[in-house]
């Protein structure tokens, strides 16, 4: 039998709680949210806008093994396993703590950071490291105060590889975190211009994020990306800690060097360089910031000593999902349109990355390519400047109409030459009419904002209008 997750005596040992009820059900999982909770998991409750443990009775309905508690609650039955500590995210970092310490010595942890990528780069690296050994990764982007210890709670204790995904908002908020980690491997997959409201420049950011070498172990590997423009920075912080850099991207020196990019079909292929192998690869997610983002993976596998060819062989295996770059085909009078539905959040560096996907679809006379996008938010003082010096890119990609949404986006529009002009409207809904009456059948269609700004409206608004 495989051992469970944790026994409530290690629970007990690694919180300092004190267990009332009994103390022999095993625990198979970690919850915080009775919505989703599983039989046999920990409850955990925390606190945001309602205390959780409101809802503790209810994930014993549920069938939880046990919860951790700060205070009396009411119980279903008597025999529910209650494990009093002072407080609950407090233990959840102590059990996280644990499981880190627990692993086996030749296990690898990564831990992964950055700008935009984070999510993206650790599903490549759960796909790679599965493919050559037991791994373990949050299914979700589970990467703050709670999401991380979170993930590493529920760190099975044989796996041969585990992966963390560290966001920040703040400076000061990665460092607690990577020390919980305690990563081999750090990777910073870039540095860009994204929740700038909250830094007084792109260099602060950067200096948040090389927060993530204070983690490394001795001896550690700092994973960088050489085309960025924060490189030396970051490679700076990583020296001064005796990290060992290893680089990747177009840069002649990367030690993970992209030799090639090329659009195959709805995905991409890359061939790159690794020490003295040359690989190659396809990728089923498009995109060139995709690519760079694997060989940080690549240099993962490598670095770990791992079967770099049989890692890299699973990334064909990933698909974009909703929000983050599906492709759908919908039925328009006459035929149908595709669109890429990049909906669920935006950033320049991610705008700026979609719009060049999209110019590499390919185009002809009955094929148009068409760009809706809304306002980019948290971005501070320099927004308009960033909403307007997209214009760039949507020239570069060949956009040949664009149809923006929200106050920032006016900037662009009027950036625009008159001939790439769709429309401009203050409201989603207004922008969502106008598309639907542009749509002709064979465009491409690619729908991008900031999750506030709704433009998963624009989809819902052409699906409505054309499906039977
Ligand atoms: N290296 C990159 N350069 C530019 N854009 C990128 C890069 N990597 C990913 N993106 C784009 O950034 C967006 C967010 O990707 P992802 O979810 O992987 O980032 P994240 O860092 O996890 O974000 P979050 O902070 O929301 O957790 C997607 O639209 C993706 O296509
Ligand atoms: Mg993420």
């Amino acid at each position: 039998m495989t051992e469970p997750l944790w026994t409530i005596d290690e629970i007990v040992k690694a919180t300092g709680g004190r267990v009332k009820g009994p103390a022999t059900r095993a625990v198979t999982g970690i919850s915080i949210d009775t919505r989703t909770i599983q039989s046999g998991d920990l409850f955990v409750p925390l606190s945001d806008k309602r205390d959780g443990h409101d809802f503790v009775a209810g994930a014993f309905d549920k069938g939880a093994a046990a919860a951790l508690v700060s205070r009396n609650v009411q119980l279903p039955n008597a025999d529910a396993t209650l494990i009093r500590v002072s407080d609950p995210l407090t233990a959840l970092e102590d059990l996280a703590r644990e499981a880190r310490r627990r692993l086996k010595p030749d296990a690898v942890v990564i831990a992964v950071t950055g700008s935009v990528g984070k999510t993206g780069t650790k599903d490549m690296l759960r796909a790679c490291f599965s493919a050559v050994g037991k791994t373990h990764a949050a299914a979700k982007s589970f990467n703050n105060h709670w999401g991380v210890p979170l993930t590493l709670a529920t760190t099975p204790r044989d796996v041969d590889a585990a992966i963390y995904e560290i966001g920040m908002n703040h400076p000061g908020e990665i460092t607690p975190l990577a020390k919980m980690v305690s990563p081999q491997i750090a990777i910073i997959t870039t540095v860009e211009p994204v929740h700038l409201e909250f830094f007084s420049s792109v260099e602060q950011i950067a200096e948040a994020k090389a927060e993530i070498f204070y983690g490394l172990e001795p001896g550690g590997i700092a994973v960088l990306n050489a085309d960025n423009a924060y490189f030396s920075l970051l490679r700076d912080r990583a020296t001064r800690v005796n990290a060992q850099v290893l680089s990747f991207g177009r840069a002649a020196d990367a030690d993970v060097h992209l030799d090639d990019y090329t659009v195959q079909g709805s995905g991409g292929h890359v061939s790159a360089t690794v020490g003295d192998h040359d690989i190659s690869y396809a990728l089923e997610i498009p995109g060139v910031h995709v690519a760079q983002n694997s060989l940080a993976v690549i240099a993962a596998l490598h670095a770990s000593g791992r079967d770099v060819m049989k890692g890299a062989k699973a990334l064909s295996g990933l698909k974009p999902v909703a929000g983050r770059g599906a492709r759908e085909l919908l039925k328009v009078p006459g035929g149908e349109v595709l669109v890429i539905d990049e909906s669920y959040n935006a950033n320049p560096a991610s705008m700026r990355a979609a719009l060049s996907v999209l110019g590499d679809v390919p185009r002809d006379e009955h094929r148009r390519r068409l760009a809706i996008l809304g306002d980019m938010l948290e971005l501070g003082a320099d927004s308009d400047a960033l909403h307007a010096g997209l214009s760039e890119s949507v020239e570069t990609a060949a956009i040949d109409l664009v149809f923006l949404s929200g106050p920032h986006m006016q900037k662009l529009f009027e950036q625009l030459p008159d001939a790439t002009r769709g429309a401009w409207a203050n409201d989603v809904e207004d922008i969502a009419d106008a598309v639907v009456a542009a749509l002709h059948p064979g465009d491409v269609v690619m729908i991008k904002g900031s999750l506030g700004s709704r433009m998963a409206h624009v989809l819902a608004a052409i699906r409505n209008k054309f499906s039977d």
